[in-house]
Parts: structure tokens; C-alpha cells; sequence
């Protein structure tokens, strides 16, 4: 039987292309809706170059209800969602709230309020490990409190994570899976999707990639008196292409509707917490390109260390990361070359 149609929103970017790679290879119809402001159509001819299809298209902002209406009046094929139109610049959000609060909360908002007019019967959501703040033991289950976040980046994806389980709980007729990432990295292994971040990253893994390119000149590694064994903080580093092959059995999942609650939340991360100095020597190790790099003071705002229980989404989706650390690296050091080659960096 024919897969049904999925709307991807931010499917042109970082995370929401590779998704949409792993949708199309698992037989489902995809559609995207991105506003381009962090991402560009070139994803659109990588997808097609990887998967031998062309996602639809659409070029409009999820915070205009018309423009998504319009949307789901064509497209009225569509059952289920995967939700990664966002802002994510946990630096920039602080400057700008309102902009956070905006363009994350009405997008979800329109969303909810359009699927059940339109007969969507789930949304998967992007959630972050930054909704646990500092945790007080790791590795950290789905169970652990939810800190109060330090950025409204971070406030955005708790209190959507709030509006999802409210408007279920007012007896919406769909279902959601929320899933909660811890810091994913990499690229497609094919180097035609990646990470493409405006400016400067703020990122660890793009400022390493563009530091061993040349383009940066070191990277500043932010503190290494952190009670952590290197001094360095400690991460949960999961795969891009892992982390998409989840979003797949999330969706199968919701809409085969067996019966589970309507509320599902999972943790996605590899269980295995990296410092960023072992990381620097992993990046070196599987590419044998030096990375110059140089402490400097701490971070504001970043956690000492934070990595996943992952066994939730290993028992229940049959899910687990699969991807090793260094192919991963080789992975992300393949994607720099790539917009090297190809003019872009
Ligand atoms: C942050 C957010 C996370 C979000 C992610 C992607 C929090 C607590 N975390 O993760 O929710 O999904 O961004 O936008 O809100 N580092 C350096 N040098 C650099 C860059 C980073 O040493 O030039 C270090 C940082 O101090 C940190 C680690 O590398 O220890 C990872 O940093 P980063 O890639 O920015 O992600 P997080 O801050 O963990």
C-alpha cells in the first residue's frame, strides 16, 4: 500500500533535510514548507541527487496560517507531520525573544490548530535536551525534571512541549511524539546535505570543520576547568542520519495507531557522553587533519555535561544509533570539503 504524504516543516535544513532523505527512502511522500531563513533550495537538489525524487516545495513562513492553510488545501493528501521549522541560536534568542517566541510558538500553534480540519493524525516534534538544563545525574532518562531553561531558545521548546500536551489532553484528534535531541552532528555520508550555518557558527562541530578547512583560524575551546575528567564539557554527539531514521519510525508509529498514549516523548542521543577535547582528538584521528585549537574562558550559559539514557527509544522504536563517532567525524569533515568544492565556503 501506498505510504501517505508527510508535511515537513524546515525540511530544507540541517536536520529536516536528512529526515526527509530517510522519509523518501521508507516510501512516504513528502512535502516541505521552509521560509529559507536559515537554510537554501541547494538542499532540495541534494535530496533529489541522493534519493532519485524531488520533494515538493514550498516557500512560505508556518507563522502565516494562510500560507498553511493554503497548503494543506492542496496538499489534502497529508497525515502526519514532522515539525523543524524553528530558530535555534541559543546566543541570539537572548537579543531577540520575541522573534524565539514568535516564530517557534505560532508555528506549532497554526500547526495544531490546522490538523484536525484537515485530518492529521500526528506531529512529531523537535524537542532538545536543553530542556533538562544542568541535569543532576546523567545519564538522564526521559523521567528527569525539567530545569528551568536558561535561554528563551531553550524556554521555547519547553513550553511548546506544554502546548502539544495540552491540546492532546483537551481531546485533540491526533497523537504526538515528541523527541528530544541531544547535540547532533555529521553530515549524509553522500556529502550532498549537511549543516550549512549562516556566518559565523556558533556550533562546535561547523567552527571544527571550518577551523580544520582553514577558513577559522583556531577553535576556541570554551573552559577546561569543568568538573568533568578532561576539564572539558561533556556531550551526547548522535549522528544526523541516525537521529533522522528515528523521525521515520516516529511517524510509522503514530499513524499506524496501535494504541499507545497520545503522548509519546523520547530522549535521542548515542547514551555516550564525549568531552569537546575527545572529540577534537576523534575528529583528528578519523580524518588525519589537525584541528589548532586553544582553551579559553567558559561559555555563559553552557551545561558541564549532558548525555542520554537512550534505552526508551531502543526498547519501544526499535531505535538506536548506530553510527560511529569517527565516520561520523569523517562524515562531517567530507560535507566541509564538499562546499569547498563546490564554491559555497
Ligand atoms: C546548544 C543547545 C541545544 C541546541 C544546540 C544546537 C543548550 C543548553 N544547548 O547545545 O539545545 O540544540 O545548541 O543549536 O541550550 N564549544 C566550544 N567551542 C566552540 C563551540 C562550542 O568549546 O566554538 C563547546 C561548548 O562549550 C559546548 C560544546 O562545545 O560544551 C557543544 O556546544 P554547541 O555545539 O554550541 O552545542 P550546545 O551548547 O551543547
Amino acid at each position: 500500500m501506498a505510504k501517505p504524504r508527510i508535511l515537513v516543516t524546515g525540511g530544507t535544513g540541517y536536520i529536516g533535510s536528512h529526515t526527509v532523505v530517510e522519509l523518501i527512502n521508507a516510501g512516504y511522500k513528502a512535502v516541505i514548507i521552509d521560509n529559507l531563513s536559515n537554510s537554501n533550495k541547494d538542499a532540495l537538489d541534494g535530496i533529489e541527487k541522493i534519493t532519485g525524487l524531488r520533494p515538493d516545495f514550498v516557500e512560505a513562513d508556518c507563522t502565516d496560517i494562510n500560507s498553511l492553510t493554503a497548503l494543506f488545501e492542496k496538499y489534502d493528501d497529508i497525515k502526519g507531520i514532522i515539525n523543524f521549522a524553528a530558530s535555534k541560536a541559543v546566543g541570539e534568542s537572548i537579543e531577540k525573544p520575541i522573534l524565539y517566541y514568535r516564530n517557534n510558538l505560532n508555528t506549532l500553534m497554526n500547526l495544531l490548530d490546522l490538523m484536525p480540519r484537515f485530518g492529521v493524525k500526528g506531529i512529531v516534534f523537535s524537542s532538545s535536551c536543553t530542556v533538562y538544563g544542568e541535569p543532576d545525574q546523567n545519564p538522564v532518562t526521559e523521567a528527569a525534571p525539567i530545569k528551568k531553561a536558561t535561554s528563551p531558545y531553550g524556554n521555547t521548546k519547553q513550553i511548546s512541549e506544554e502546548i502539544i500536551t495540552d491540546v492532546i489532553s483537551s481531546g485533540a484528534p491526533f497523537k504526538s511524539v515528541i523527541l528530544r535531541y541531544f547535540n547532533p552532528v555529521g553530515a549524509h555520508p553522500s556529502a550532498l546535505i549537511g549543516e550549512l550555518p549562516n556566518g559565523v557558527p556558533q556550533n562546535l562541530i561547523p567552527y571544527l570543520t571550518q577551523t580544520a578547512m582553514g577558513i577559522r583560524k583556531e577553535l576556541s575551546v570554551f573552559g577546561n576547568d569543568y568538573d568533568t575528567p578532561d576539564g572539558s564539557c561533556i556531550r551526547d554527539f548522535i549522528n544526523v542520519v541516525d537521529l533522522a531514521k528515528a523521525h521515520v519510525i516516529a511517524v510509522e508509529r503514530m499513524l499506524e495507531d496501535k494504541g499507545e498514549a497520545p503522548i509519546e516523548i523520547f530522549n535521542l542521543g548515542t547514551g555516550v557522553g564525549l568531552s569537546v577535547l575527545e572529540l577534537i582528538a576523534a575528529f583528528e584521528r578519523a580524518t588525519g587533519v589537525k584541528v589548532p585549537h586553544k582553551i579559553v574562558g567558559r561559555r555563559h550559559g553552557d551545561i558541564e555535561k549532558v548525555w542520554a539514557d537512550p534505552r526508551h527509544a531502543n526498547e519501544v522504536l526499535g531505535w538506536k544509533a548506530t553510527t560511529s563517532i569517527e565516520d561520523t567525524m569523517r562524515s562531517a569533515w567530507k560535507w566541509q570539503q564538499h562546499l569547498r568544492e563546490t564554491g559555497i565556503m
